[in-house]
């Protein structure tokens, strides 16, 4: 049976790569992008090197009904081949210089980086393969440890800052990954932490000195292509199987951070966010 994989952010750095990786394996992808342009570029591109299993959908995560249109879209996709996902990736993720609001008023990092997220996995979750080999997966960073949790300011909507934001949000996708496999033990679910990697994310939303500054840092991280390898790992090997909520760095299960060993954070932190999505009766099993 081909794994059917379900990518967000297909469309640079760490997705595409992984994409790309998946491919090579002989899966089938099934990759969102914003940008309807690079889109259709990747998949051109993909065509030429003679990959025929690149399903590409056209989405935005940046509010509730982006995200539903995107899912409406995989599941006309999914009807019509009569598949089920075996994985979902969620890698896409962005960091904003200013404070800026969605249009369901929620901060945009949080809305992309975690909200989306979470909503994604809620509605394609009956969707998925339930099995023990199956793979949720969910980008966080190395920089989650330097975030705080303030329950009184999630969203960083009082002393906003890019950094502060950005952890945050990656804080947010470790909590999610823990409190998930808690409730839900149909699907494996990992965080993975990819390390410093060479991609261009640090220079689209944000300021031309932030630009400047990730340019500079990011020329001593890794090739995108080294976290796809570890991702594509995580979803091929069975022994991840029993390690459902695990932090992942570098294809290891390592600590992250203690704040998510408490787990009144985590069950605060999923109650708050189901509340914000409307979400009912937890995920189901
Ligand atoms: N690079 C690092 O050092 C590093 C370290 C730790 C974690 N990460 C995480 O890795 C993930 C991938 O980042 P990357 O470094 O590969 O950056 P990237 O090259 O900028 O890729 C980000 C992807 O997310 C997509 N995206 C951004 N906002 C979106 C939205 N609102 N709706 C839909 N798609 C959206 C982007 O689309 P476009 O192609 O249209 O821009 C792009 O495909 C992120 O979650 C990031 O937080 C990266």
């Amino acid at each position: 049976m081909k794994r059917i994989t379900f990518v967000t952010g297909a469309t640079s750095g760490i997705g595409k790569s992984l994409v790309i990786e998946l491919l090579k394996k002989g899966g089938v992808v099934i990759g969102v992008g914003r940008s309807i342009a690079k889109l259709n570029a990747l998949e051109a591109e993909l065509k030429a090197l003679d990959f025929t299993h690149f399903f590409p959908i056209q989405g935005s995560l940046n509010s509730h009904e982006e995200v539903k249109a995107l899912v409406e879209k995989t599941k006309v996709l999914l009807n019509d081949k009569k598949w089920q996902l075996t994985d979902l990736c969620h890698i896409a993720g962005q960091v904003n210089s200013k404070k800026q609001r969605s249009p369901d008023n929620h901060e945009l990092t949080f809305q992309v980086n975690h909200l989306a997220v979470v909503h994604l996995t809620h509605q394609l979750l009956p969707f998925m393969v339930k099995a023990l080999s199956s793979r949720i997966i969910v980008i966080s960073s190395l920089s989650h440890y330097r975030a705080r949790l303030d329950f009184n300011n999630l969203e960083s909507l009082r002393g906003y800052n890019i950094m502060r934001a950005y952890q945050r949000s990656k804080l947010y996708n470790v909590l999610f990954v823990k409190g998930f496999s808690k409730k839900y033990s149909g699907i494996p679910i990992f965080a993975i932490d990819p390390g410093l990697v060479k991609t261009p994310i640090g220079t689209k939303q944000t300021s031309k000195l932030a630009s400047f500054i990730w340019r500079w840092r990011s020329k001593r991280g890794d090739s995108p292509l080294r976290s796809a390898k570890h991702i594509t790992t995580i979803l091929y090997d069975p022994s991840f199987n029993q390690h459902s909520g695990a932090y992942v760095k570098h294809g290891q299960i390592v600590p992250a951070n203690p704040l998510i060993e408490e787990a009144a954070n985590v069950d605060r932190f999923w109650d708050i966010t189901l509340e914000m999505l409307h979400i009912q009766g937890d995920f189901g099993q």
